[in-house]
């Protein structure tokens, strides 16, 4: 029996497979079952993907044990504490941390790309006031390969570059211009001599009629839980990309299907579920009421902010969030803020009541970053569009390394068909009545 193998026994036939394992560098090594239907007959089953690696990758390594992430071998920790986004996107494009020159060219490139076309902006102008900003992202980032389409030709490895540069620099300019929107100001053209967060809060937050001072900590604020938020390996909106991306679509509607993605309260959309939720229990002494929900099966309330379906212990992008939170709020927001203060308090009951603790349910990246957004004057239906504007980096990245493969196919899950057998077509007078019920 070879050694890199598992041995598949079919005891209906007593037929004996081999398959393959692939090595990983780190974490789990995959079984190959690429063959498996062809020698078995079987189809493997695994809704939401819970042992199923979809593709090989470099870019991301987290350990839901251990609580560990990694950007292409370098701990979050580390790049939180030491680097900036425009560095950690460089590196996820390119896969080493760039010299200085080079990331003076990143980043002027990406800042040399930061305007809309003017056309676009007929576009905003085209959703109603009250439109969710999300929902003007999808749109718009969708529309972009309307206006972009010399950077559309996905065979071309230049022209890949060119769209991801174009997204990773336009969408805070899309994200502001939506928020401006919301709240019937102008748009704001970008500042390229700002920093990538600098040039959003100002693009978001100046008013033409009064000059604009950018606080230094809140744009430190920003890159740091951007930095937390560029990729996360294969999530549902990175998936999303990935498989849009295998029909060969353009990048731009393949990061448009990553947005729509993002935002069910499952995944993105947390943040913003975070803050309402807190904003429902309102008060401490609530706090048992709303856990008794969520425990209960029958009851649809979950605990927004907790459980990830990979970390089965602290979400280290939790950890350095939370304490850069008591930092934000005690120089920007309110320190007192009633929203902090009932946050811990749940974080502690939650992490002390045996129905979290058996089920591993840990507060996630979700839990504290509205609290931050919210100082920062951020409004809640914005947050899910912050964390889009970090993922782009992801998306683009996981989209480049899946196209410039060299067998890159189309991805097509299979399905275990469970509903009627054939039968043949009944004229509409001869149907048996339905019994009711
Ligand atoms: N509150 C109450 N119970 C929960 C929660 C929660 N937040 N999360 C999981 N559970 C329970 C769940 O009911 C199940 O219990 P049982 O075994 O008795 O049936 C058990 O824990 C396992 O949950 P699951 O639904 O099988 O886990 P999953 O891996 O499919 O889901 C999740 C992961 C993140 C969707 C889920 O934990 C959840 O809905 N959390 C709240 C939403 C949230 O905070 N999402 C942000 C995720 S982090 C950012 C991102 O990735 O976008």
């Amino acid at each position: 029996m070879a050694e890199d193998t598992v041995t598949v026994i079919d005891n209906r036939t007593g037929k004996r497979v081999e398959l393959p394992i692939r090595k990983a560098t780190q974490g789990p090594d995959a079984v190959d079952i690429g063959k498996f239907y062809r020698e078995t007959g079987y189809f493997t089953y695994d809704p939401g993907f819970l042992s199923t690696a979809s593709c090989h990758s470099q870019l991301t390594y987290l350990d839901g044990q251990k609580g560990m992430l990694m950007y292409r071998g370098y701990p979050i920790d580390q790049l939180a504490e030491k680097s900036h986004f425009i560095e950690v996107a460089y590196l996820m494009l390119y896969g080493e941390l760039p010299q200085q020159q080079e990331l003076d060219d990143f980043r002027n490139i990406i800042m040399h790309h930061t305007m809309l076309n003017e056309s676009l902006k007929s576009f905003f102008r085209g959703f109603y006031h009250d439109a969710h900003p999300m929902a003007i992202m999808v749109g718009v980032v969708g529309s972009l390969s309307a206006f972009y389409h010399d950077s559309t030709d996905i065979n071309n490895p230049r022209h890949r570059e060119i769209a991801a540069h174009r997204m990773i620099a336009k969408m805070p300019s899309i994200a502001a211009a939506s928020y401006k929107h919301s709240v019937g100001e102008p748009q704001v053209y970008p500042d390229n001599s700002l920093s990538y967060t600098g040039n959003l809060l100002n693009m978001m937050f100046s008013v033409p009629c009064e000059p604009f001072v950018l606080n230094p900590v809140a744009e430190k604020a920003l890159d740091l839980i951007f930095i937390l938020h560029i990729d996360h390996e294969q999530n549902a909106s990175t998936s999303t990309v990935r498989l849009a991306g295998s029909s060969g679509a353009n990048p731009f509607a393949c990061v448009a299907s990553g947005i729509a993605a993002l935002w069910g309260p499952a995944h993105g959309g947390a943040n913003e579920a975070v803050l309402n939720m807190l904003d429902e229990i309102a008060d401490v002494a609530n706090v048992p009421k709303f856990l008794a929900r969520a425990k209960d099966k029958h009851d649809p309330f979950r605990l927004m902010g907790f459980g990830h379906r990979v970390y089965k212990n602290y979400d280290p992008r939790a950890r350095i969030i939370r304490s850069m939170c008591h930092e934000v709020l005690a120089q920007l927001g309110d320190a007192n803020d009633p929203r902090f203060e009932l946050a811990l308090r749940l974080e502690e009951i939650a992490l002390s009541d045996d129905y979290f603790i058996e089920r591993k349910l840990y507060p996630n990246v979700d839990f504290y970053s509205g609290l931050i957004y919210s100082a920062l004057g951020i409004p809640t239906n914005m947050f899910t569009v912050m964390f889009a504007i970090a993922r782009t980096v992801g998306w683009v990245a996981q989209w480049m390394e899946m196209i410039s493969e060299d067998n890159q196919r189309i991805g097509r899950p299979r399905q275990l068909y469970v509903g009627p057998t054939q039968r043949d077509y009944v004229p509409i007078k001869e149907r048996p009545l339905t019994p009711p019920g």
